[in-house]
């Protein structure tokens, strides 16, 4: 499994949002290591309330931004945020007991896809508007 690092193409140049992106690479950081070491039955459950907690922040985060600076992107972005957390949502729904390595992989390409797709093209798009608000 090769790990999945952070990089500076996924940079924003605003550091909060750097900072909760970098978030998610660390949790996949540690989706890897419970999936190397064995450890997903204990760690699991853990990991994904963090997921989802730190997503939901995350995306609320970004969505004041939208409205404060009245970005033009808003809607179609704020959708992919929904369809991101209900897809989310629906994982750990299905995760019992004997399926966890499973869902743990499955939740580690769910996340790096998305801080790979939806970071370097739609979280992109606002990189501008949040600069000329003055936003670093
Ligand atoms: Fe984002
Ligand atoms: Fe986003």
């Amino acid at each position: 499994m090769t790990k999945f690092v952070w990089q500076e193409e996924f940079s924003l140049h605003i550091k909060e949002i750097d900072d909760q992106h970098k978030q998610w690479v660390g949790l996949i950081g540690r989706l890897h290591d419970a999936i190397t070491h064995r450890q997903v039955e204990k760690d699991l459950e853990k990991i994904f309330d963090q997921v989802s907690e730190h997503t939901a922040l995350h995306f609320a985060t970004e969505e004041k931004y939208f409205k404060l600076f009245g970005y033009d992107g808003a809607d179609k972005h704020i959708a992919a945020h929904q369809g991101f957390t209900k897809k989310i949502s629906d994982l750990q729904k299905q995760m019992h007991a004997n399926n966890k390595f499973q869902i743990s992989l499955e939740l580690a390409a769910m996340l790096e896809v998305w801080v790979t797709n939806h970071v370097l093209v739609m979280d992109k798009k606002y990189e501008k508007c949040f600069h000329e608000h003055g936003l670093r």
